[in-house]
């Protein structure tokens, strides 16, 4: 089991967006696949889930980490289909708020990877949207992942906030997770008609070299259409559709190869 962090010290830059992309990639690959919502916003949960976890979610498995909490928590997406490996959902939920603890505890820190442990049998791959800043909560999903993944927009304060994210990385290796590695930096909703758009993008890969993932994710509405309809981009019809899916195939191969550089 890989246990990747989609990550963003900035709001808004397409976390949620990415890790639909890198579960649907997944999904058409045939991968049992989990996603995690640590997000108090619960966006990935509302674009994935087809019901009820009653009540049990994250906030849950935070505060008690055994094995039938989390069971309880996780419910199949609605991504499922008969012949289909589902994608599963651990459920968000505003209350995990309360567990974004300005100074978290070693204990806090590792619920995360003790619930994983209770399943980890079950999943090829783990998925975890993380919240947009360097909280509690973020801590608890690194803590519990082989790797990050950081998402950016070609815009001066994404760059800023790579670098933030980079050197977060490396302090929360020193102090937590050695084996915590950057898969790499994916930059979504690049525009090629735009002058800053292209000399930010041209920055970034000065700046952060070899991290930046190849391909670049443009911005498309379909993306936004896919995720509002609640259907994987691999299952979006167009030409247009199979480009992107094919975009997430090939950034899936790279995060993928970065986590297992983790073991290597
Ligand atoms: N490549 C893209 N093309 C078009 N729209 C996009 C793209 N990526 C993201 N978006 C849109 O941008 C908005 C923000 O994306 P998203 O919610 O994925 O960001 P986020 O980093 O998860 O935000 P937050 O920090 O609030 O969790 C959404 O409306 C989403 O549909
Ligand atoms: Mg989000």
């Amino acid at each position: 089991m890989q246990v990747i962090c989609v990550s963003s010290l900035k709001g808004g830059v397409g976390k949620t967006t990415v890790t639909l992309g890198l579960a649907s990639a997944a999904f058409a690959k045939g991968l049992r696949t989990l996603v995690i919502d640590m997000d108090p916003q619960s966006d990935v949960s509302s674009a994935l889930a087809s019901r009820s976890s009653h009540g049990y979610s994250i906030d849950s498995v935070l505060t008690n980490s055994s094995g039938s909490v989390v069971r309880q928590a996780v419910v199949p997406s609605s991504w499922s289909g008969p012949d289909d490996v589902p994608v599963h959902i651990l459920m968000g939920s505003p209350l995990v708020s309360s567990h974004d603890k300005p100074t978290p505890t070693k204990q806090d820190l590792w619920k995360l990877e003790e619930a994983l442990a209770t399943i980890e049998s079950q999943y090829d791959l783990v998925l975890i949207d993380c919240p947009p800043s360097f909280n509690g909560l973020t801590q608890t999903a690194w803590t519990a992942a082989d790797s990050v993944v950081i998402i950016a927009e070609p815009g001066l304060f994404s760059v800023t906030a790579v670098h933030r994210t980079l050197l977060a990385l490396h302090a929360m290796r020193l102090k937590m997770s050695p084996r915590l590695r950057t898969a790499g930096v994916i930059i979504n909703r690049f525009r090629p008609d735009s002058a800053e758009h292209t000399f930010r993008l041209a920055e970034m890969k000065q700046l952060f070299g070899d991290h930046i993932l190849e391909p670049i994710l443009d911005e498309t509405l379909i993306l936004q259409q896919s995720t509002g309809a609640a259907v994987p981009i691999h299952r979006w019809p167009g030409e247009q559709a199979q480009t992107i899916s094919h975009y997430f195939d090939r950034l899936l191969v790279k995060v993928l190869v970065g986590a297992e550089n983790v073991r290597g």
